[in-house]
């Protein structure tokens, strides 16, 4: 019999859950959503203009950094893996690996759904020999992989410094997390954005076209959409900073004039030069990597960077 080779597996959460989420958030006393919810239609195409400007240099630096090393990645991985990538992006970073890796499949793990099924249906057509089983799921929860894939060996891929999005403690969790999916011996490869001078990483969430902004106010746009608050998206304005202490980028909307949002029947006011926190970005030392990598259960194998050592791709393998 033919192998399967497309299967789409549904695992998102529900409305009322993302609605539960927002409210959560909306109540505290530092207002926050998160920043998965800036991914809708809308916000993929403008990440993936993002990971085009030149000041973002992330994509950019990490793209170089793969192709540099994609056979040296293939001799410790071996061919005909399962190749699991948490949040699939535009895939581009992902070919590379399957051009290197030659995997048996490929699950990539998105909460776009649209999204999703674009690029998976891309790589499903450039890829004859390779299974594609997108799954539509929040990755920072603990994903449930399709079946179909049970009894080969796999390896994570985690890109683009989305580790960065997790609070240190909750990147350990979620390592954890990728630590059973490939299971004892399982290799995963992630993007660290490393810790640099505010004069280059600032610049990359403030740029000078304005992408950023309309990303970080478009997440409005969609919770208005998908979960009917009434966020009026023209009193607020873009804020991002570098906090060097913390090693973190802070995304802010800065609301311009007091505002009332429903949500479920539930009132919320925010203030005039009030805050809506919508992201953590952390940048990491090769020190804190291995701390978060070793917290997790995984050991640290090896790492390659650009010669200005502005990103860094880790290769973690899962202990027994
Ligand atoms: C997808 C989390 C890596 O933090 O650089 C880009 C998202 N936010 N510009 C990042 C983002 C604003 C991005 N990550």
């Amino acid at each position: 019999m033919a192998a399967e080779r497309y299967r789409f597996f549904q695992r998102n959460p529900s409305r009322p859950d993302i609605a539960a989420e927002v409210k959560d958030g909306l109540r505290s006393s530092i207002k926050r959503i998160s920043p998965k919810f800036f991914y809708d239609e809308r916000g993929s195409r403008l990440f993936e203009e993002i990971t085009r400007l030149p000041e973002y240099y992330l994509t950019r630096t990490e793209i170089d950094i793969l192709n540099a090393h994609k056979h040296e990645l293939a001799e410790v991985i071996g061919k005909h893996c399962c190749l699991l990538e948490y949040g699939s992006g535009s895939s581009r970073k992902v070919r590379i690996l399957i051009h290197a890796l030659e995997p048996r499949y490929y699950v990539p793990i998105d909460i776009s759904e649209k999204h999703l099924q674009q690029s998976a249906a891309a790589i499903h057509d450039d890829f004859q020999k390779l299974s594609v089983f997108p799954t539509c799921a929040d990755y920072s929860k603990t994903v449930e992989l399709p079946e179909v894939i049970d009894g080969v060996r796999r390896c994570g891929f985690f890109p683009g410094s989305s580790i960065g999005n997790f609070e240190r403690t909750e990147a350990v969790e979620f390592l954890a997390a990728m630590r059973l999916n490939v299971g004892a011996g399982g290799y995963c490869i992630i993007g660290f954005d490393s810790r640099k001078s505010p004069d280059i990483v600032e610049p990359a969430y403030n740029d000078r076209a304005g992408v950023t902004a309309k990303f970080n106010l478009n997440l409005l746009t969609h919770l208005n959409r998908a979960i009917g608050t009434n966020f009026d998206v023209s009193k607020f304005r873009h804020h991002a900073f570098y906090d060097q202490v913390r090693g973190r980028i802070e995304m802010h909307l800065i609301c311009q004039s007091s505002h009332q949002v429903q949500l479920d029947g539930e009132t919320f006011t925010i203030a005039k030069d009030e805050s809506v926190h919508t992201e953590n970005s952390y940048k990491y030392s090769l020190d804190e990597v291995k701390t978060v990598a070793k917290a997790a259960g995984m050991t640290y194998v090896n790492h390659w960077e650009d010669d200005a050592s502005w990103f860094y791709v880790v290769l973690l393998q899962a202990d027994g």
